[in-house]
């Protein structure tokens, strides 16, 4: 007798449990909805935990001069204004809320002498305006929201992948996964389905992102028909790990540069002075003394008109530096540049920086009090992701919603640091409330097609009868080095060009994996999919990379290195056509006048 397939119906299924599945799925049971959270990883595993530095609010508490106005602004300036213009309005606008409302959940942000949340520096920002928990922020935010989640009674589907969403001609319906304990198929019939993945770190080699990280959000809105947005920003984090080669690409947190950490080349050289942008060169120090001066105040949580040091330069900019010091010859043994934060007191560091006092003296034996870090850049975040309504994070396929970094449009070009944790925030909130409110709005959970299930069935069993044929880590291991050296933080039409024929022979090679051993806890098995979905992804990011013909935030052309005004106002949008992916452009929404005045002058 045939087995029914388990089935678990939901009227919101929210996958992914990082910050904003998290915040969405709590906002979702708020409204009143039967909520499943699924993860394909342990609860509280989730990559908002690398986001340490802080999460970036304009509450004004060190710097009273900040305010929701000059957040939006440096948002838009950071994305250099292909951001959505609403988006980057409700972020600046709601995030502090949002850092309130974590508070009264419980989480503990560092205080101010007079007791106030503490707000640290960071590149980009105009002022002191991340509320951190020393360098582990991501991680109490993760703890909170988590304890909450489970206190609001959302059902928890752990260890879960999902490998295909169910639709029908209208809207999703529903998505089909299995158990990674047992290799057993789950359904979640579902009225409504917020996708919250995360990102794609997975496809490079040099990475932040943990094994999760495989676009898998992207890549299932895409195949259900949805658009995905900006996919050639790629964010290249300027500091991780170079050393040792285990924990290469490892996050060292921007908020060693916030706190005064100063980079320096083998030779010395403080290089960051040679890559200031030429039209935003007034608001970085003039000299060194100035920007010891600023280090001084902000160690005394003291509001300052000295301006920020180089190395607070947005991370797109700070990257390239790296990266161009390393090629010219002045890197250093292991490929990366010095950053030196011992110059402060012993005590003070510790007390910044916890995590990383700890990081260093256990994986490569450096007392970061003593001595400096050794960092270089690591791929560690999306900007582009699935194209969603500002207001309600609904996607452009009917039943699907999407938060936090696999949906675009926020970040524009570049991403500053902090705005992360606050994104996932206000939009897992929002996306929360608009998946309830068309969940509430849809009668009845849809009929589930048993083609569907039966033929994802089919796609999952398929490599168990083809063993010993192509190897997922190989195709895997291909992928990245593709994508490492061809799509990297340089690119060039002749290397996007080879990259995409490289992916497009990848992905003839992946129907034809064959997979050996039993069904539970086989990784090998899991990389099935999660190949599949990062070619997507993969081929989605170097064909928008080679249509945008030059150089803007991330997106960094060494044949076309200037921005071009022709571009200035155009987002790239990938969808699936009958022949693979279709790259197009559409117009970035107009900023309402209102919001003019914030940044005429940009
Ligand atoms: O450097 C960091 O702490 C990362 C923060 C972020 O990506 O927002």
């Amino acid at each position: 007798m045939k087995e029914t397939i388990e089935r678990h119906p939901h009227d919101v299924l929210v996958v992914g449990a990082g910050g904003a599945g998290l915040r969405a799925a709590i906002e979702a049971a708020d409204q009143g909805a039967s909520v499943g959270l699924v993860c394909k990883s342990l609860l509280g595993k989730a990559h908002t935990v690398m986001a340490e530095g802080g999460v970036a609010a304009a509450l004004a508490h060190v710097a009273p001069a900040d305010s929701w106005q000059v957040h939006f602004r440096d948002t838009m300036v950071g994305g250099k204004l292909l951001n959505n213009p609403r988006m980057a309005e409700i972020h600046a606008q709601e995030a502090p809320d949002r850092v309130r409302e974590l508070e009264r959940w419980g989480a503990v942000f560092d205080r101010t002498a007079d007791g106030r949340i503490l707000q640290r520096p960071f590149g980009g920002h105009s002022h002191p305006r991340l509320a951190h928990v020393g360098d582990r922020t991501g991680l109490e935010m993760i703890r909170t929201l988590q304890d909450r989640a489970v206190g609001a009674g959302i059902a928890v589907y752990m260890e879960c992948t999902i490998s295909h969403l169910l639709t029908q001609p209208d809207r999703v319906t529903g998505a089909f996964g299995y158990w990674r304990s047992t290799g057993r198929p789950v359904v979640f019939p579902a009225k409504t389905i917020v996708l919250a993945t995360g990102g794609v770190g997975r496809a490079y080699q040099v990475s932040s992102n943990s094994w999760e990280y495989s676009g898998d959000g992207h890549a299932l809105a895409c195949l259900a028909g949805a658009e995905l947005l900006d996919m050639e920003f790629v964010q290249f984090h300027p500091t991780g790990m170079v050393w040792p080669p285990g924990v290469k690409g490892l996050l060292v947190t921007e908020a060693v540069r916030g706190e005064g950490g100063i980079l320096r080349n083998k030779d010395g050289e403080r290089f960051m002075w040679k890559y200031l942008p030429e039209d935003r060169r007034h608001e970085y120090a003039a000299t060194d003394e100035e920007a010891t001066t600023w280090v001084e105040a902000q160690s005394a949580a003291r509001s300052t008109d000295a301006r920020r040091p180089p190395e607070l330069s947005t991370r797109d900019n700070v990257s390239r530096a790296i990266y161009t010091e390393v090629r010219e010859g002045r890197g250093t043994e292991h490929g990366g540049v010095f950053l030196d934060i011992s110059y402060l007191p012993a005590e003070h560091v510790r007390r910044k920086l916890p995590s990383m006092y700890e990081q260093f003296k256990e994986l490569a034996d450096v007392d970061i009090t003593t001595g400096p870090m050794e960092v270089g850049p690591t791929t560690h975040y999306i900007m582009g992701g699935i194209r969603v309504d500002a207001d309600t994070g609904a996607t452009t396929r009917q039943g699907l919603f999407a938060a936090g970094e696999v949906a675009g449009g926020m970040h524009g070009a570049n991403r500053l640091g902090g705005n992360s944790l606050s994104d996932l925030l206000v939009f897992g909130q929002r996306t929360g409330a608009g998946a309830a409110a068309a969940a509430a709005a849809a009668p009845e959970l849809r009929h589930i097609d048993p083609i569907q299930v039966r033929e994802a069935e089919r796609d999952l069993s398929a490599p168990f009868d083809r063993p010993g044929r192509a190897d997922p880590h190989r195709l895997h291991e291909e992928l990245q080095s593709t994508m490492q050296s061809q799509v990297g933080i340089f690119r060039t039409e002749a290397d996007l060009e080879e990259a995409i024929r490289r992916i497009g022979d990848l992905r003839s090679r992946w129907p034809d994996i064959g997979i050996s051993g039993g069904r539970p806890y086989n990784p090998g098995w899991d990389l099935v999919f999660e190949v599949r979905n990062m070619l997507i992804v993969s081929e989605a990011i170097a064909r928008s990379a080679l249509q945008r013909r030059e150089s803007r935030g991330a997106h960094s052309r060494l044949d076309y290195t200037e921005p071009d005004p022709a571009w200035a106002r155009l987002n790239s949008v990938v969808r699936l056509a009958d022949d693979g992916l279709e790259v197009t452009t559409a117009s970035v929404p107009e900023l309402p006048d209102e919001l003019r005045p914030l940044i005429e002058t940009e």
